[in-house]
């Protein structure tokens, strides 16, 4: 719920779990004044009479006095508020300072549509509240919608002179908390080793979590978390705030002084960037979320998981059961036939998997990584027969067909590049940086999105595939485009994105029965922005059974187990050299849209017999994973042991899976609690047939037995109803 309370000129937003409140200060500038534990309106007489002894009075126009002690909702700029903007406005003298006054707001219904941008897709409420600027002809619009837990935020910069104005920094959203002891999760890492939790104490100074690489990257998440004092799973309090958006990031938390409250922003990084406003015309903010939990970090997370199903994730998919596949990549990568490839879906047929991935290597000339991208047409000369041939080979199975693309992508050996070099991002004169062999298309400009679009949509219009998987393997270099001028270079990167958005939008919205999954070199680009477009995406390109309880742990804290794809690949494991039991590898996989990524035909035929279990097994935990609660036990990065529990929202059920990471006589036996059921349901444990209240089952524990290295166990209990 929205509402304006006039007697103390403040907004108070109410969340499910969460209260917000912002007013309009003595000399109308909109002051943050509470995040936090739900309050009621009456509290904000004393909140709001607080906040009002830190508004700058401008009677008095003295530095101590002004802006530097303002709790700001947009913070602004060379008014002697010394920690940073969320916008700065470069007017066409070269003045940059900016002082936003309040202007008004409206409650709308409905929450706002970002043209060419994700975001939230229902809400009941919006609130809007205009800002203007004193020295230039800047208007913002600060956008505030509720979803459940999760407060969706943004800005709309408008330019309502005739002047330009260069936009040197664009945030999505600010506020602030009262100074304390903070410490900061982010979710780093890099490729292999995706969204590993750190934290670290907030010191004095700037804490800044940003990608510059073009994609939200492998190295840093568009998520942060604020933790204070002592916060746990599942104690203390935490605030958490991700990115709907895929590109240049930046999350920041500022604690200049003790004397000032804590600033954080975020939204677009503004390394390298600038967007020119010409009179008219408006820049609209990616969409940031920001959520609130006293009950620690498992509480955050589940608030998180339950926006993005309920509010991001398209609704014809989010709750679909995902099909079990088998990717060709690691199975063969380059090497492959359509023999090959027709055997290996005769095996996947027996097994219980339901469709066949035909990942890279499939079009132009393309044996290794460097040629063929951006030929976007079938290679006859590997695959005999074509697409057909295969297709018609996974319906005598009974299997779908799902196909790779790396859309944004070309070689330069290739046709594509042969007859338009010039689409390849490039400075002119200067050699470009390659990847992976390979250039990025330039899709800030519309006549390469379209031309893409057609490629793919006609590889798509004349075959039945079922799935897509649209990969993205490398960062963005040379950042310049030929398609616009000097003083508009800032905005290329920000128009890349968006041309990879319209992309999505229009090839979903012409074959809205293909389901699309999402990569980049495995999970460089796992956001919010990218799950509105992919129900699910490659979590990572590592399979190991052991390194994927890390990804799972890490991926949970902002992100549901839904959206991950997590298949069981073939040991020793490709990039880690490691051996997990199969059972293991199985096990981690439900923990996500399961599928294999392995030469089927090469499994021992006790590993076939698993694989046809572990499939069914999967199936009928399979809406845990689509709709359940995650808590998280115990953590494979402080302890010898990775759980997680899944209950579903009415607590009928819950699926445990866990894992010994190393086997020592000082661990065996030991009894790991479970969490999230309900205390006074009874439930059956389906694997052993111990019938427990979910009281006992929390409060004592389960045996986890004896076991080798890498063991693994997983458990399904189901309410027994009396
Ligand atoms: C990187 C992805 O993460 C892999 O799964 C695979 O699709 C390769 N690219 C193919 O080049």
């Amino acid at each position: 719920m929205i509402e304006f309370i006039s007697k103390n000129n403040a907004f108070l937003l109410q969340g499910e779990t969460f209260s917000y409140a912002m007013m309009v200060g003595k000399s109308g500038f909109l002051q943050h004044v509470y995040f936090g534990k739900k309050i009621d309106e009456q509290d904000l007489d004393y909140l709001t009479k607080q906040a009002s002894i830190l508004s700058p009075n401008e009677d008095n126009i003295n530095m101590d006095t002004v802006f530097g002690y303002m709790p700001s909702e947009y913070g602004l700029f060379a008014r002697g508020d010394y920690r940073e903007p969320a916008v700065i406005a470069e007017r066409e003298d070269g003045c940059v300072a900016s002082r936003l006054r309040y202007v008004g707001y409206k409650i709308c219904k409905g929450t706002p549509k970002l043209e060419g941008l994700p975001h939230v897709r229902h809400a009941e409420q919006t609130l809007s509240i205009t800002l203007k600027d004193d020295f230039s002809s800047l208007q913002v619009v600060l956008n505030y919608t509720v979803c459940g837990n999760v407060l969706a935020r943004n800005a709309e910069l408008y330019n309502a002179g005739k002047g330009v104005i260069q936009l040197k920094r664009a945030l999505s959203f600010g506020f602030e908390l009262p100074n304390d002891n903070y410490n900061v999760l982010r979710l780093s890492g890099m490729q292999l080793q995706e969204r590993m939790p750190v934290t670290a104490p907030l010191a004095n100074g700037i804490t800044k979590l940003q990608s510059i690489c073009g994609v939200s990257s492998h190295f840093m998440n568009p998520f942060m978390g604020i933790l204070r004092g002592e916060c746990g799973e599942d104690y203390g309090e935490c605030y958490g705030v991700q990115l709907c958006y895929s590109g240049n990031f930046l999350i920041s938390a500022e604690n200049l002084s003790n004397r000032l409250p804590i600033r954080v922003q975020g939204g677009i990084a503004d390394m390298g960037f600038s967007w020119q406003l010409t009179g008219g015309e408006s820049f609209v903010t990616p969409q940031a979320y920001l959520t609130y939990s006293s009950q620690g970090l498992g509480e955050m997370s589940r608030s998180f998981a339950s926006f993005i199903r309920d509010y991001i994730v398209a609704p014809a998919w989010v709750n679909t059961p995902r099909p079990v596949v088998v990717n060709s990549w690691e199975t063969c990568y380059f090497d492959f036939d359509d023999k090959k490839l027709c055997a290996l879906i005769g095996e996947a047929a027996k097994l219980g998997v339901d469709t066949f991935v035909l990942d890279d290597g499939w079009f132009g000339k393309r044996d290794d990584d460097t040629s063929g991208l951006g030929d976007w047409f079938v290679n006859e000369n590997k695959l005999q027969g074509g697409l057909k041939k295969l297709i018609d080979c996974c319906k005598r199975h009974g299997l779908k067909f799902g196909l790779w693309f790396e859309p944004e992508m070309i070689n330069e050996d290739s046709d594509l590049y042969r007859a338009h070099p010039d689409w390849a991002v490039h400075i002119p004169n200067v050699s470009g940086v390659r990847s992976r062999n390979q250039l990025v298309l330039d899709f800030t400009r519309k006549e390469i999105v379209d031309a893409v679009y057609d490629m793919v949509a006609d590889v798509l219009n004349n075959n039945d595939i079922a799935y897509v998987k649209w990969d993205m393997n490398r960062y963005l270099t040379e950042n310049f485009t030929l398609s616009l001028p000097a003083e508009r270079q800032g905005e290329f990167m920000h128009r890349y994105m968006l041309g990879v958005y319209n992309l999505a939008e229009r090839l979903l919205a012409a074959f809205p029965n293909v389901f699309f999954e999402g990569c980049a070199s495995g999970g460089g680009r796992f956001d919010a922005g990218m799950m509105y477009y992919f129900p699910q995406i490659w979590a990572s390109d590592d399979t190991d059974g052991f390194e994927r309880c890390k990804i799972h742990w890490g991926t949970s804290i902002c992100y549901p187990l839904s959206v991950i794809s997590a298949h069981v690949s073939e040991c020793p494991n490709h990039h880690t050299g490691r051996f997990t039991p199969y059972e293991t590898r199985g096990a981690i996989a439900t923990l996500g849209a399961m599928g294999y990524e392995l030469d089927l035909g090469k499994l021992t035929e006790q590993n076939k017999a698993d694989t046809i279990k572990q499939v069914a097994h999967y199936r009928s935990i399979e809406r845990l994973i689509l709709e359940g609660d995650v808590y998280r036990i115990s953590s494979p990065f402080r302890s010898n042991i990775f759980a997680v529990m899944v209950v579903n929202k009415d607590k009928s059920e819950g699926y445990f899976v866990a894992e010994r990471i190393q086997s020592f006589p000082g661990d065996y036996d030991r009894f790991m609690r479970v969490a999230g059921l309900d205390p006074e349901k009874r439930y059956l444990l389906q694997e052993t047939g111990v019938i427990a209240t979910g009281k006992a089952l929390m409060g004592a524990g389960l045996l986890i037995p004896k076991g080798g290295d890498y063991s693994s166990w997983v458990w399904h209990f189901k309410q027994v109803k009396d």
